[in-house]
Parts: structure tokens; sequence; C-alpha cells
């Protein structure tokens, strides 16, 4: 395959903070097949198909990142697997795994698509996916994600092994849910071989309820998990935010995502960009730049790259995320879905 990088200069995102950028998440749609209660309203307006990157503009925009250092790209949503044609995408970037440009392409799946994907992605040089699930309840399943089916979740983890994937689950913590469901999920998880990682709920986009009434503090529940387990912290870093432990008894490996009660904004090494193209430097901020009309302007990357380095060294050092019952507002008024996990 062509690589039209080869003799490109790497000129590393370098953020005002000394941070260097070589991670990238693109949310390739924000539409889902589920309606998960801390993601997303029920009756969500989703962008005009219209407004959107096309997957040629996508493949382009990734590949333009990547000659600006990117070595981690992971395609995100919605849900990445219900765009259609997805994996166009997955193959064309291939080529930048091949060309050794890039240490990782991964996605962030809830896995309703994975029995039909699973093999295909692998053949694309995926090699590990990280598919969200928070309970191994069919009831509860269905309360949370409102609209998705537990048994294809795990016909889709069943096809992602047998095609030789890694998993990592990521489940988000529901008070009065995660609180009774850690320890059967942790033994389930390391029982197949899995990676788990607990995620704090943030608070971003307008949901049903409020949401001091999802919000489980990871320091709680590491507490209660103390009684059943004995958990050996470990230096490992998956090149996300994710801090982990060792389960002795289970010998699996356990990560945390504090964004409330631990902040970890000081080791950011990512940026997202959206499926219509805005360049987001902080999950938690509003500030934004507009890829698309530079994209969209020439056929040169000069304009493009002239945009993302005014953005990268606006890149803010932190979120603010605060969740009580005085804070009504969200930290963010986006959803999730628009930015991707
Ligand atoms: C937005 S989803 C997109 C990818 C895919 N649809 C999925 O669910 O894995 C990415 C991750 O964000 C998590 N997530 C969504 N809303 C969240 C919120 N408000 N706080 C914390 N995590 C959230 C989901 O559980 C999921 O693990
Ligand atoms: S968390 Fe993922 S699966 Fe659930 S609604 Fe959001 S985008 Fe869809």
């Amino acid at each position: 395959m062509f690589d039209e990088l080869r003799n490109a200069q790497i000129q590393p995102m370098i953020d005002p903070f000394g941070r260097s950028i070589d991670y990238l998440r693109v949310s390739v749609t924000d539409r889902c097949d589920f309606r998960c209660v801390y993601c997303m309203a029920e009756d969500m307006t989703f962008l005009p198909k219209r407004d959107l990157l096309s997957l040629e503009e996508l493949d382009r925009l990734c590949s333009a990142f990547i000659a600006r250092g990117v070595r981690k790209l992971r395609l995100t949503g919605g849900e990445p697997l219900v765009r259609r044609d997805i994996m166009t995408l997955f193959r064309s970037l291939s080529r930048h795994r091949d060309s050794g440009r890039l240490d990782e392409l991964t996605l962030t799946t809830n896995g309703s698509q994975l029995a039909r994907y699973a093999g295909e992605l692998k053949a694309c040089g995926v090699e590990r996916v990280n598919v969200s699930l928070d309970t191994l309840d069919a009831a509860r399943f269905k309360a949370i994600t409102r609209w998705g089916d537990l048994g294809k979740v795990l016909e889709g983890l069943d096809a992602a092994q047998a095609a030789g994937l890694q998993v990592k689950i990521n489940a988000v913590a529901l008070k009065g849910m995660t609180d009774l469901e850690a320890v059967p999920l942790i033994r389930w998880a390391h029982g197949r071989g899995f990676d788990l990682t607990f995620i704090e709920v943030m608070p971003m986009g307008e949901v049903t309820g409020h949401r001091v009434d999802q919000y489980l503090p990871l320091s709680q529940l590491r507490a209660q998990l103390l009684d059943h387990f004995t958990l050996e912290d470990l230096a490992f870093s998956s090149g996300g935010p994710a801090r982990y432990a060792r389960v002795r008894e289970t010998g699996g490996r356990l990560g945390f995502i504090t964004p409330l009660t631990h902040n970890f904004c000081e080791s950011c090494n990512r940026v997202r960009v959206t499926c219509t193209g805005t360049l987001y430097m902080c999950l938690g901020q509003e500030d934004a730049a507009d890829l698309r009309a530079p994209l969209r302007a020439s056929e040169g990357n000069e304009l493009l790259f002239a945009t993302i380095d005014r953005a990268i060294a606006r890149k803010p050092k932190g979120h603010d995320f605060v969740i009580d019952r005085r804070t009504r507002q969200p930290a963010v008024g986006r959803h999730m879905s628009v930015t991707g996990g």
C-alpha cells in the first residue's frame, strides 16, 4: 500500500504545558443503537447526515494527525460500528499500522455489532478493543442501555476472542448498581482473560434525572472492593487515563478512570475530533476548532496543520468536572456521544 507519509518530517504537537499529543480519538458518528442513561437522552436529536465528514475525509484527517506525530488512534462514537461502510475506513487506516507510523489502531464499542466485524477488525491491524459493558444482568442491562440486548454483546465478545482480539471491558460506575455488581463483574472479566476498567460518570450533556443519583465515586468503590480482593498498584499504562491494579485473587488487571475523585489531566496526551471535524482539545471544556473548513478548502494540508497548531497552542490545563446537588448544569453541554469516549 502507498505510504504517503514516508518522507514526511514529523513536527510533534506539544501543548503549552509541555504535554506531547500523540493520541487521537475520532468520533465517526454521533448515532448509536443504544441509549445509555448516563450518555444520552432517550429522544436524542442527531446531526443531519450531510454535516458529517465522509469516510475519505476522516481518513485524510486521521492521516494528517499521524503525520503530526499521533501514534495511537481510537475510533469511537456514538457507536462506531453502526456507521455505514466503517470497515472501509479501518481498512484504509491499516496502512499506517503496516508502515509502522501507528502503534495502535483501536476502537471503543458497545459490542452490539462485534460478532459481525471482529474478524475483519483483526485483519485491519486492530489488536485490542474496548467494549463497554456495565452489568451482566439482562434486565439491568436493558434498563441502562434502554435499547440494548445483552445476548448480542456477549456473542460479540465471544467473536472478538475467537478472532484473537484482546478485550478490555469498560464499566461506568453507577450508584446503586456497580456497588452490588463489581465483585461478580471482576470475577467474570478476569476469568475470561479481559482487563476491566471502571469509569466515573462525567457531567456531560443533559440526561434524565440528576447526575448525583448516578455518580458513584471510585474512591468509595475501591474501598468496598478491599473487603473481597487484594489490589496491588501497577505502574502499567495503556496510554490512556486509567490507573491499574492487579487483583491478587484473580490475577487480572483492574483499571480506574477517575475524572472526578482524582484528576489525571497533568499527563493528558489526547485530543478528540467529532464526526463533523470539530477538534476538542479537552473532553471537559467547550473550546474547539473547526477542521472541516480547512480540510475542504484545499487539497494540501497546510491550512489544516496551521489550524491544528493554533488549537494545540490553547489546549487547556484540564477539565473542571463537578457533580453535587448544587450544580445543576452539566460541565459541558454536549453529550459524550458527540466527542466520543
Ligand atoms: C460514548 S461511548 C462511545 C463508544 C461506544 N458506543 C461505547 O459505548 O463503547 C464511549 C464510552 O463512554 C462512556 N460514557 C458515556 N457517557 C459517559 C458519561 N457521561 N460519563 C462517563 N462515561 C461515559 C461509555 O460507557 C463508553 O465506555
Ligand atoms: S455509551 Fe456508547 S452505547 Fe451507550 S448510548 Fe453512548 S454511545 Fe451509545
